[in-house]
């Protein structure tokens, strides 16, 4: 019975996926993508296999994945472009100057201002194609942690120190309530993104306000709250922040992938957490991440 439909849907699925070879730079984010499309169809066709007459809305959930691969395409292209662009502007400065006058040594200063600039602009483009790369990784299964001993309280340094250019120029202030240490054995990559995921929603949400970090050491887990005081969140987009591809927020405000929350949440679930929120609209929204210290 399913048959039937399959070799329509999959045909409508191959001409989503053949539109991959004509921008190399989004196969990643297709086959990510279309992977999403083929899960769903299976979904969706098991779920039929007894009932033909549920072919239209297994139509509508596949239109609906491919919309929302749109919409995550044009997105994620605007986001990596942000970053490109200010790099290529400081290259292309600092090469016009040296046409100019090969022997020309630009002031140490203005050499090292672009220099540091084109290193944000670099990090900043690392930071999002491994977040890509972990969407990937998370929704074909192969995110694969690597735990090992750890201090939480470093890593949230690390992560602050690592941010500093962007909270200087978002005028925010982070501070840090924790013990000296808190030891635990998880996925350092993981870990820093996600925390650096919270802190950059704190930042781009916070209006400006002071940011707070409290570490909590229990007995077997860890909790960590992460608190702004900014625009918070209703009650009802508080349910579905955490879906993929989930915003709140409307784009031309406040740009994103829509995937920060829903990826920290699959990676604080890979390691036996929880994440949650608390919110009043106008007030702010607290973040808790809840971390066992050791291999469930
Ligand atoms: N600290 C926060 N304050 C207010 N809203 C937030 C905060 N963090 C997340 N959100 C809301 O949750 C949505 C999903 O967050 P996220 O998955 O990080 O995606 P993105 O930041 O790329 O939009 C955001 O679009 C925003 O509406
Ligand atoms: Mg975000």
């Amino acid at each position: 019975m399913c048959a039937g439909n399959t070799t329509s849907m999959h045909e409508k699925h191959q001409g989503v996926a053949v539109d991959a070879p004509l921008y190399p730079d989004r196969v990643l984010l297709l086959t990510e993508l279309s992977m999403t499309t083929r899960e769903q169809f299976a979904c969706v066709c098991e779920h039929d296999a007894d009932h033909v007459t549920d072919e239209t809305s297994a139509v509508a959930a596949l239109e609906q994945a491919i919309s929302a691969r749109d919409e995550f395409l044009s997105i994620a292209s605007h986001e990596l472009k942000t970053p490109v662009t200010t790099l290529r502007l400081q290259v292309q400065s600092l090469l016009r100057t040296a046409t100019r006058d090969p022997r020309a040594i630009l002031a140490e200063r203005q050499i090292m201002n672009r220099l540091e600039s084109i290193e944000r602009s670099a990090e900043q483009l690392t930071t999002l194609i491994d977040r890509l790369l972990d969407i990937t990784r998370v929704t074909t299964g192969r995110l694969h942690l690597t735990r090992e001993p750890l201090d939480l309280v470093a890593i949230v340094r690390r992560v602050i120190d690592g941010m500093e250019a962007t909270l200087r120029d978002a005028g925010c202030e982070v501070s840090v309530a924790s013990p000296e240490h808190v030891v635990g054995e998880w996925d350092d990559d993981r870990i820093e993104t996600i925390i650096t995921n919270l802190l950059a929603n704190a930042v781009k949400y916070g209006a400006r306000r002071p940011i707070e970090v409290q570490i909590d050491d229990g007995d077997d887990t860890v909790s960590m709250d992460v608190i702004d005081h900014g625009i918070g969140i209703s009650q009802d987009d508080q349910a579905r922040i955490f879906g993929r591809f989930e915003r709140a927020v409307p784009e031309r405000h406040y740009g994103g992938f829509g995937v920060g929350l829903w990826l920290s949440q699959q990676i604080v679930e890979a390691h036996g957490g929880t994440i949650a929120v608390h919110s009043t609209p106008g007030e702010g929204s607290t973040f808790t991440v809840t971390l066992p210290k050791r291999t469930p």
